[in-house]
């Protein structure tokens, strides 16, 4: 089958993880018969370098030609790299916000995982971690605090800022929808997380997932607040199957979880729109510090192109292969320098991806 995928290597490692999930995919394709077509565009630093704008027209409008579009990481040092001595709206992040709108990706799917060979990368101690975890955070990624309107002023001659958080009912319907259905394919249980106890927005939230609710009676839901969620997060984390809650709360707890599964370079993501289409990327940023020296971990964004031949592709066996091939290689005993453990051996970047590419069945 012939596919179009846009490929978004944008900075710091970005490039070379990008490089490596690509090598696993021209693998799939031969294994499996496939052809795809790919496409770069320019996204955050790399873009603003040459266009001066972290984002551009023709950038969306390639990237909406495609099934699909893989990424890997954007944004540098916040204190030393010239991007961030520009305005707000032309820094990298500004340009991922803008995609995130523009393809209309409204739900961001974040699973954190404890990989049974990985445990001992594990924070937690064995007796909390029990028999491992499982999540995943649905993250509502197009609204709230990120996208309402915000501005800095003076009042009574004290300099001000301001941020809205808004919500309507359908915005919170379609995330909800997303989270019931993505639960139903995995362990049939939904914890709504929000800040019902203070904000107009959280009640709302809360209302309109209960409403939700009714079309899945097999799906049992809870309601969590966020502060305790992010406590319950170390304290049990595998009461949880899918948390489902809005932009900024998604944010800071999906850090927590993939911190929580020790290895952030393995956690992929998917930010999906109501069709087929969506944007994939690992979860870890673009780690400006250890760029270009062959350091990075490629698992996750490997991880995040199974879940585009999963979810985008309808490629389900293919996308079986890539997860197996990254199982197989870490009983084989192969770790990057993020992961690493006594009596492994520890692989750069470039040999982690000949490593997983070799491992396709
Ligand atoms: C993320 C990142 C982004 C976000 C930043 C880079 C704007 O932290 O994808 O979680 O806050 O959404
Ligand atoms: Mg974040």
């Amino acid at each position: 089958m012939k596919h179009k995928i846009v490929l978004i290597p944008g900075d710091g490692i970005g490039p070379e993880i990008v490089g490596e999930a690509k090598k696993v995919l021209d693998q799939v394709c031969q294994k499996y018969g496939h052809e795809f077509e790919y496409e770069e565009v320019l996204l955050g630093g790399a873009s603003i370098d040459v266009h001066g704008i972290p984002l551009t027209d023709d950038a969306i409008a390639t990237a909406k030609s495609a099934d699909a579009v893989l990424m890997g990481s954007i944004g540098g040092n916040t204190a030393t790299s010239p991007w961030y001595q520009l305005e707000p709206s032309k820094r990298p992040e500004a340009g991922l916000l803008r995609i995130r709108k523009e393809l209309n990706l409204f739900a961001n799917l974040r699973p954190a995982y404890l990989y049974s060979q990985l445990k001992d990368a594990c924070p937690l101690r064995a007796d909390i971690i029990g028999d491992g975890f499982d999540m995943l955070i649905m993250r509502e990624l197009t609204g709230g605090l990120y996208f309402g309107d915000r501005k800095t002023y003076e009042e009574n001659g004290l300099a001000t800022a301001m941020d809205t958080l808004v919500y309507n009912e359908a915005e919170i319907r379609r995330i909800a929808v997303k989270g019931f259905e993505i639960a139903k394919k995995r362990r049939n249980k939904v914890t709504s997380v929000d800040k019902a106890n203070v904000l107009d927005s959280s009640r709302l939230w809360r209302k309109v997932v209960e409403e939700v609710a009714a079309d899945y009676p097999d799906i049992e839901l809870e309601h969590m607040l966020v502060d305790n969620c992010a406590m319950q997060l170390v304290r049990d984390p595998g009461q949880f199957d899918v948390i489902l809650t809005e932009n900024m709360f998604g944010d800071i707890l999906s850090d927590e979880a993939s911190m929580v599964t020790g290895s952030i370079g393995m956690l992929s993501s998917a930010s999906l729109n109501e069709t087929k289409f969506g944007l994939y990327e690992p979860s870890h940023g673009s780690a400006p510090d250890i760029a270009g020296q062959d350091k990075a971990n490629p698992i996750a964004t490997v991880l995040s192109a199974a879940m585009m031949l999963r979810y985008s592709l309808d490629l389900d066996k293919e996308a079986d292969a890539v997860e197996q091939a990254v199982q197989k290689v870490l009983e084989q005993g192969y770790r990057t320098v993020d992961i690493m453990s006594d009596g492994c051996t520890c692989v750069g970047t470039k040999k982690m991806g000949d490593l997983l590419a070799e491992a396709i069945q």
